[in-house]
Order: C-alpha cells, then sequence, then structure tokens
C-alpha cells in the first residue's frame, strides 16, 4: 500500500488492492491447455515463439492452447506502431492488466512505474523504470484509441484446466504489483506460511500464477498446491540461456521441440504444469530494441544486458517442487 515516505516506482497505489476472496467468484476460462505469459514487455518475437509452440502443440494433436497474457506486455514499446503491434496482437489472446498497463489507463499521481520495487532494488534502476514509463505514457498518448482498449481488462482470472483451478494474477493476489509470489517470500521447500494459506484458501485455487517480481520459480505446497512465477516472458530468465519462459498448465503432458525445454514440472491434481523455456529471435527484437532505446537510454542502461546475458538466476535455485 502507499505510504506517505514512499517514492515514485516503490509506493504501490491503492488503486492497485485486489483480494484473494476475489478470484473465487469469478467465472472460471474452461481450457484443456492454458499457456500464461507473464511479463512480456513488448516483445513480439517472443510473442512469435509462444504462439509458435501452441501451434507445434495442435500439430502433435493436441488441444489448442489458450494464451493467457497477464500483465506488463507492454513496456519496452515506447514508439506508437511498436505499441498499435504489441496492442493488436495480445488482444487476439485472454489478457489481463499489470502495473504498466494501470499506468497507462489511468496514471496515478506520484506512481512512477507503479512497480512497487523493494528496498532491495536500487535507486538507479527505480530512476530507469519510472524514465521508461514516461516515454511509454507518451507513446500511449499518441494511439489513444488503443489504450482505451486496456480500460476492460481485469486485474485477476480464474482459469480451470481439468480438476486444477488456477488463480492467475500479476503481482500477489492482495496486490497489482505485490511482491508477495516473490521468490525471497516464499518459505523453506515443504512448508507453507500463514499468508499463503489464507491466499489459496480465500481465492479456493490449487495453483496460484504470477510474473511481476521478473524472478521466475516453482514451488511446491502441502496439499497438492504449487505457485508458478514465469519470470518474464519477453527477457531471458536464467544466466546464459537466451529463452523467455511461460507456464503452461494442460491435461496433457508438454511435447516439445528440441530446442524447448522444461526448467520445472510438476503435476496438481489431474494437471501438468511445467516451466517451458522457448527459444526467440533475440537479434530482431534487439534491431527494434535499439532503435527505440540508442545508448544511454533508460531502457538500455536497465535492460540491455539482460536481454543479452541473461539474470543472475539458475534453475537449480527457482524449481523448488517434488518432480
Ligand atoms: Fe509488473
Amino acid at each position: 500500500m502507499a505510504t506517505a515516505s514512499a517514492s515514485p516506482g516503490r509506493l504501490c497505489p491503492v488503486t492497485y488492492r485486489t483480494r484473494a476472496a476475489t478470484i473465487a467468484k469469478l467465472a472460471p476460462l474452461h481450457a484443456h491447455s492454458v499457456f500464461i505469459v507473464g511479463g512480456l514487455y513488448g516483445n513480439l518475437q517472443a510473442l512469435d515463439a509462444i504462439e509458435a509452440l501452441a501451434a507445434h502443440e495442435v500439430a502433435m494433436g493436441l488441444p489448442q492452447p489458450q494464451l493467457v497474457v497477464n500483465g506488463d506486455f507492454h513496456w519496452f514499446d515506447a514508439e506508437p506502431q511498436w505499441f498499435a503491434d504489441v496492442q493488436r496482437r495480445v488482444s487476439a489472446h485472454a489478457a489481463s492488466l499489470g502495473n504498466v498497463e494501470a499506468e497507462l489507463i489511468d496514471p496515478q499521481p506520484g506512481a512512477g512505474c507503479g512497480c512497487a520495487y523493494p528496498a532491495s532494488t536500487p535507486d538507479q534502476t527505480v530512476a530507469w523504470s519510472n524514465a521508461i514509463i514516461a516515454r511509454l505514457q507518451e507513446a500511449a498518448r499518441r494511439a489513444d484509441d488503443l489504450v482505451s482498449g486496456l480500460r476492460g481488462l481485469p486485474p485477476q482470472r480464474r482459469l480451470q484446466v481439468g480438476d486444477c483451478r488456477i488463480g492467475v494474477v500479476h503481482g500477489d493476489p492482495d496486490s497489482l504489483a505485490g511482491w508477495g509470489l516473490e521468490l525471497d517470500a516464499m518459505p523453506p521447500v515443504g512448508h507453507s506460511d500463514p499468508r499463503l494459506e489464507q491466499w489459496f484458501r480465500e481465492a479456493d485455487v490449487d495453483l496460484l500464477a504470477s510474473s511481476h517480481t521478473c524472478r521466475c520459480f516453482a514451488q511446491g505446497f502441502p496439499g497438492d498446491r504449487a505457485v508458478f512465477n514465469n519470470g518474464s516472458a519477453g527477457m531471458p530468465d536464467f544466466k546464459d540461456d537466451s529463452r523467455v519462459m511461460i507456464t503452461r498448465v494442460a491435461r496433457h503432458a508438454a511435447v516439445l521441440p528440441d530446442d524447448h525445454a522444461s526448467a520445472c514440472r510438476t503435476r496438481v491434481r489431474d494437471a501438468y504444469i511445467d516451466a517451458i523455456l522457448v527459444p526467440w529471435d533475440r537479434e530482431a527484437f534487439l534491431q527494434r530494441f535499439d532503435r527505440v532505446w540508442p545508448p544511454g537510454s533508460p531502457a538500455m542502461l536497465s535492460y540491455r544486458r539482460r536481454i543479452t546475458d541473461g539474470p543472475d538466476h539458475h534453475a537449480n535455485a527457482a524449481c523448488r517442487v517434488s518432480q
């Protein structure tokens, strides 16, 4: 929640407040297979690759996956045509809000990027993100009819795959920009904690799927439940691995092309759940990125190295389920 002392990029606007109990009341979107795509960050080459994986599953005789794009699908696309392309492509899928879209629809005074960054995030990173959202808001203003398409998007979704009930959020069940489903917030493997128990109970779900924190992990909990945070579907998720990550939940086991991989896999009820690493055309993305974000620009300074090298994060730290 916002506090008087919080600065732009660190505070969490009160309009971001959500409730786990709301998820329990939502009509579920039923599917045989869903790809949960959090944090696309304007990366259309990644979306190409994710859609190609969906087409691959169909070609393999599996049901058509439903893509659920759970927020922060805009970010690097701070150029009107790029913004329009992202908006058009994402609107073909089931989308929900992230803090980025919230700050495009209705910028909150002093919110900056609306990221609600914790104290562990350096001030410089926060400042760069605030500069990025300012440029993105300017691009969005020049494409105003498209921003209106964001207004009806929900902040949360409820899905059901077989018997597996799924709550999809951007940050955590209490806030669009919450950090309660960050890796550091998790209890030791094999344990749960009161806040997670409250979220699972009030949302009435077996799986919570999130992103926002940009650091992927998956963890199982007693009682056949799990949290999957896909980190980012628009930037690499592990060191020296250029692939992006999505969360796949399906009635059928994944049949992946050779250059894809499941970084973490579990079962919840009758569903197969995978953190899937998807290769994509990074060079094509960087051509557009570098035109919009040249040397010295905030996105170049803050994110380009992550895009080329990956974050300091590894699969053995991210996979916390019994397989
Ligand atoms: Fe976010």
